[in-house]
Parts: structure tokens; sequence; C-alpha cells
């Protein structure tokens, strides 16, 4: 414990504060999580993660031994600290505004409990201007100046789930200050683990940094999945041509597949044009794109059912697969939701299967037993292995989709479609 380095309060512990509050804690500082869920506050203090991350329980447990690490649901608790970073969720709501209650009653709760000269760093990714905003709120509510009684940063997290005790310090970090010298207090703080670059900015360019990374993925993801549409067109499988694109040397195309899942990139988009005067016809067309994802998923199964004369309203339909990523238990915005929402009407059944995820059959050879059709809607590493003639066996109509270009070589004796796979 070094109370020299001074004391930090992280605001929300999910999948980015609680890596965040470790690493500080890890380096010596003394961290108090503040997390307005008791069963995690709970969890934590017992030296258990709620979050599934390789590395995240030893570390965990090393810092709240070392009595650095705390977490507590009591405002009063985070009095006075030196340093506030903010890490709740930025959703969007239905009609795809930015959700910004929690940001707002987080910072909120900053402003209550905060000192002169604290310094307020808020991770998560948010629209535009809104560190500004946020800072302007903290002035009203405290009666300190912005830039000279305290001090405040925007600095994204660009870690990846599976990697993020890694990448948090190895990735390169941006420090976007409300006054240069914000962003020097902040760069000097991270620098505690951060061993990747660092850079200084403002706050709104480093809110745009963010939210253009994520954008130039999404829209490149959705220029693979219309150059997917076009493979169906000329009978080709765009797997191919992509890879024999890429040989180009400045060319790197993405990779389509049934959509696009997760907390951020199907929001992130949202969030960059919202705050803007004029609608950006590109990044909402390769939303709307990659959106449809699940529906064009869902038009080769029915195509398949149409071809072997399987009626939609009598056909059992297996999908693996339920959670966004490959490896992964998030199924947060998940393709395959997605996609059984919009078969859930149509068929007479449909099954899941997925060993990460609770409530799912127990083998794939249970969910495929008398199915008509298997939909592979997730990457995992064990379905590159599966026994398709085995499974096949089990099945009543031996129909395959794939959603992931997990099969290479169709299976034979399946009618089988796959995203972007034109040639069958
Ligand atoms: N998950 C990722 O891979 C990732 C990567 C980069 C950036 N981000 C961004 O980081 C931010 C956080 O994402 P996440 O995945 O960690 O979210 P999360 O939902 O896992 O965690 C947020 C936590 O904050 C708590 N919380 C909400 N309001 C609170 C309040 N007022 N006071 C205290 N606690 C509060 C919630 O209970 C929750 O535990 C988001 O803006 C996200 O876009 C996430």
């Amino acid at each position: 414990m070094n109370n020299a380095l001074g004391e930090i309060a992280v605001i929300g512990l999910g999948y980015i504060g609680l890596p965040t509050a470790i690493m500080f804690a890890n380096s010596g500082y003394r961290v108090i999580g503040y997390e307005i869920r008791e069963d995690v506050v709970e969890k934590i203090n017992s030296g258990k993660a709620h979050i599934v991350e390789p590395e995240i329980d030893e570390l965990l447990s090393k810092a709240v031994k070392s009595g650095n690490l705390r977490a507590t649901s009591n405002p009063e608790e985070i009095v006075g600290k030196d340093v506030y970073i903010i890490c709740v969720q930025t959703p969007l709501r239905k009609d795809n505004a930015p959700d910004m209650t929690y940001l707002e009653s987080a910072v909120r709760t900053v402003a209550r409990v905060m000192k002169r000269d604290s310094l307020v760093v808020i991770e998560s990714t948010v629209p535009p201007m809104t560190t500004i905003k946020m800072a302007r709120l903290i002035e009203e509510l405290t009666g300190f100046k912005a830039g000279t009684d305290f001090h405040m940063v925007h600095a994204p997290e660009r870690v990846m789930p599976g990697r993020i005790f890694k990448e948090l310090v190895y990735n390169s970090r941006i420090f976007g200050g409300i006054t240069p010298e914000s962003a020097e207090r902040a760069e000097k703080l991270y620098r505690a683990f951060v061993k990747g670059q660092t850079f200084k900015t403002s706050s709104t360019v480093s809110e745009v940094v963010k939210l253009m990374e994520n954008t130039f993925r999404d829209v490149n993801i959705a220029l693979a999945n219309e150059f997917a549409f076009l493979a169906h067109q000329y009978g080709i499988n765009v797997f191919e041509a992509i890879e024999l694109a890429n040989t180009h040397p400045r060319v790197r195309i993405h990779v389509p597949s049934i959509g696009v899942g997760g907390h951020c990139l199907p929001k992130d988009p949202h969030l960059l044009v919202w705050p803007a005067k004029e609608d950006f016809g590109l990044i909402k067309l390769a939303r709307d794109i990659n959106d449809s994802m699940p529906l064009f998923t869902k038009d080769l199964l029915f195509s398949a059912l149409n071809e072997l004369n399987v009626q939609p309203e009598d056909a059992v339909i297996a999908v693996l697969g339920l959670t966004y990523k490959g490896d992964s238990d998030d199924t947060r915005n998940s393709p395959a939701l997605k996609f059984i929402e919009a078969i859930g009407e149509d068929v007479k059944e449909v099954r899941t299967y997925d060993p990460y995820v609770a409530g799912t059959s127990k083998s794939p050879e249970e969910a495929v037993e008398g199915a008509d059709a298997v939909i592979i809607a997730t990457d995992h590493s064990t379905f590159r292995s599966l026994d398709w003639e085995r499974l096949g066996s089990l099945m009543r109509t031996r129909i395959l989709v794939d959603g992931k270009h997990v099969i290479r070589t169709p299976p034979r004796g399946f009618l089988f479609k796959g995203v972007g796979r034109g040639e069958y």
C-alpha cells in the first residue's frame, strides 16, 4: 500500500472498470471501486471476479489480499479521492439514441464527493463533446472551475475481451484533456502500468478517435458483407475472392458473417454521429447492412428448406453458438440471438447449443437430433472439428447453414449454404 501515489476511485466495475482497478491496485495505488450492484461488490471483496477473462481471478485475488483494492456501494467511502475513473456503460436506447443516464449519474456522484484538484477520467466510450459537457455539469454542481480547480480527461479503452490484461499494458493510449495539463496528469498516472505509446490531445479529438476506430471496423465489415451478397449473385466463394484480393499490398478486406455483435461495434457508429447536425449516409448504411445479416442468413435457411420441400412451420432448427464471438461467453447484441428472433415465429422449434452459455442443449448431438437444419452462428473452436457424418445421421433433413465460415469443405450428404458461399 502506497499512499504517496494517491488514491483512486473507479466508478463502475464491469468488463473495463474491474481490470483497470486491478491494474492500478497491483501497481501500488490504493484503489476503491464504486459499483451500484451490491452482488458485484460482495463478490469482488471476496476476491472473485464476476466476469470471465483470462488471468482475472489471480490478479484480483492478489489486489484484494494486498489491501490495495476494495469495492463499495457507499458513496461516502469515495469522498475526497485524488482521481476518479468512470467506466460505466454507455448503451443505446431503443431509438438508437445514446442512453447517457449511467454516465450522468456517475458524474453527479463524483461531483458530490470530489475535492479541489481531483482528476476526473472518463474511460467510457461517449458521443463527441460529452467530456466538456460533463465538466460543465461538475462546475455547476460544485462551483469548482474546470481546468484550474479540477482536471478532466477522456481516456478511451481499446482492449479486446479475452486479451484485456495484455492489451491494458501494451496497447497505445490516448489522453484527451479539457486542458493540456489535464491530459498530462492522466498520462503520468497511467504510466503506472501502460507500456504502449501514449498520446495527448483534446477531449473531443479523443472521443472522436475512439468512435472512428470502431466505425472504421463496422463500415469495412459492411463492405465485406456487401461483397458476400455479390458472391451469391455471381456463384462464387467470397472468402476465396477476399483471400486473393488481400494479397494486394494495400488491400485488407474484412470478414463477412451472420452479423456484428458485442457491446461496442453496433453502438459506437451511432454515438459518433449522434451530436452532429447532419445525416451521415455511409455510416448509417453500414449499420443497416450489418444489422440485416441475420435476416440474410434466415433467407439462406428458408431457401434450403424450400429446395428440400420442408415447410418452415414443420421445421426443427438447431442453432450452434449463441455468443457474438468465438470462445467467449458474451451474448450482448449477438447476431445469433437476432437470427433466432427472426425465425422464431416461422418455424416449429428452435434448439440451441453453446458450450459457453447455460441453459442450452448438453451437446451438439442433443441439439440436432431429429432437426431439419443446423445453423452455425458462432465460430467457437470446437465447432471446427464436429463429426458431421454422425450429426447428419441423427437429423431428419440434412441442411447445414454456415454463418461464420467455419466449414471450408461442405460435408457429404448435406444441402450446404453459407454467408458468402455463392458457389453451392
Ligand atoms: N467491454 C469492452 O470490451 C469495451 C471495450 C472498449 C470500451 N468499452 C466501453 O467502456 C464502457 C464500459 O463498458 P463495460 O463493458 O465495462 O460495461 P459493463 O456493463 O460491463 O460495466 C459497467 C458497470 O458500471 C456499473 N454502473 C452503472 N452505473 C453506475 C453508477 N452510476 N455508479 C457506479 N457504477 C455504475 C454497472 O453496474 C456495471 O457493473 C462502455 O462505454 C463501453 O463502450 C468497452
